[in-house]
């Protein structure tokens, strides 16, 4: 079984994609770290733990970064209209926000040393705990066996402004960190997961259908629904959970080569630049940094029928 961190912010459709990494057979899931984003990260942890108490799931959860490693951003935003004020829909949760420690950079650095090339990182947040990581002892890199992100959009606009979608956005330094790193980074972009939605009978279907927590999920994601239903989808984007199959199902993925940067400052703050893997030489900013991979095609339907047979 693969041993993987889940590094999340729940959020609406992180929520899936735990309950998916949970669910599947091959999948070992050894650790939750949380970071600021969808809410606070004292509400995001708290988030994770109620999720994984309510699945019964006996699995760690550490607290990471309030806020962003890039200088100067922009007063902190909470998408409270998408994932609802307790990040989870406003479904009613029984179980307190409490202060918590930031621990989860160091989490990762000794659970990585202790596993050595064993680890996956699946990370649908702020890339702020991983960059942290890396600043920590940037010799686990090499230590990693892969890193799976959700996050940026490279051929398609943002989703957060026309440049940025709003994992990248929210830390910017954080993430071009990441991608510059000598570990290998997978991103799921935009540009795959505005075409992985699941409609309102669909989520109907796997919460009668599915495993017993699905109505939990489908509970937390009536509001997210309708978010994406107003804003001219057919139904909720499963961003978090399509980079989840990624982990399993590589091969539903068309993957695209490049060195990866990421613009920290300015009105396309957040906008993720690829240097094709083929195009030779481009020297300055993009020197010594490792080609990494972006699923910008894949099959939908696909992903989407893998998510309905595990969950
Ligand atoms: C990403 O941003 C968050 O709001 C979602 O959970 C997802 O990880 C989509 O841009
Ligand atoms: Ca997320």
């Amino acid at each position: 079984m693969d041993k993987v961190i889940f590094d999340t912010d729940p959020g609406v459709d992180d929520a899936l994609a735990l309950y998916y990494l949970l669910r599947h057979p091959g999948i070992g899931l050894i650790g939750v770290t949380t970071v600021f984003g969808n809410a606070p990260v004292a509400v995001t942890t708290r988030n994770a733990r109620f999720l994984l108490r309510e699945w019964g799931a006996d699995v760690p959860v550490h607290a990471g970064a309030a806020g962003p490693i890039t200088p100067d951003m922009p007063p902190e935003f909470f998408p409270a209209h998408i994932h609802g004020e307790n990040g989870l829909g406003d479904h009613p949760i029984d179980m307190p926000v409490t202060e918590v420690a930031d621990e989860a950079a160091q989490y990762l650095v000794d659970t990585i040393r202790a596993h050595p090339g064993q680890i996956r990182i699946l990370a649908v947040g702020r890339m702020t705990n991983l960059a942290r990581a890396l600043q920590i002892d940037p010799g686990i890199a090499g230590l990693v066996r892969d890193v799976v992100l959700m996050g940026g959009a490279f051929r398609e606009p943002g989703n957060i402004t026309p440049a940025a979608e709003a994992n990248i956005w929210g830390d910017p330094l954080a993430a071009d960190i990441v991608f510059g790193a000598a570990w290998p980074v997978v991103a799921v972009p935009l540009d795959l997961t505005t075409r992985t939605f699941l409609d309102r009978r669909q989520l109907d279907r796997l919460a009668r259908d599915g495993g017993p927590g699905m109505r939990l999920v489908a509970d937390l994601s009536q509001g997210y629904v309708r978010f994406y239903q107003g804003v001219g989808y057919d139904g909720m984007l499963v961003h978090d959970a399509t980079a989840a199959v990624y982990l399993t199902d590589p091969d539903l993925f068309t993957t695209v080569a490049g060195q990866v940067r990421v613009l920290s400052d300015g009105i396309a703050m957040g906008l993720t630049l690829m240097n094709p893997a083929d195009r030779q030489g481009p020297a300055g900013a993009w020197e010594g940094r490792p080609a990494q991979q972006a699923t910008l095609d894949g099959d939908p339907q696909a992903i989407l029928d893998r998510i309905a047979r595990i969950c």
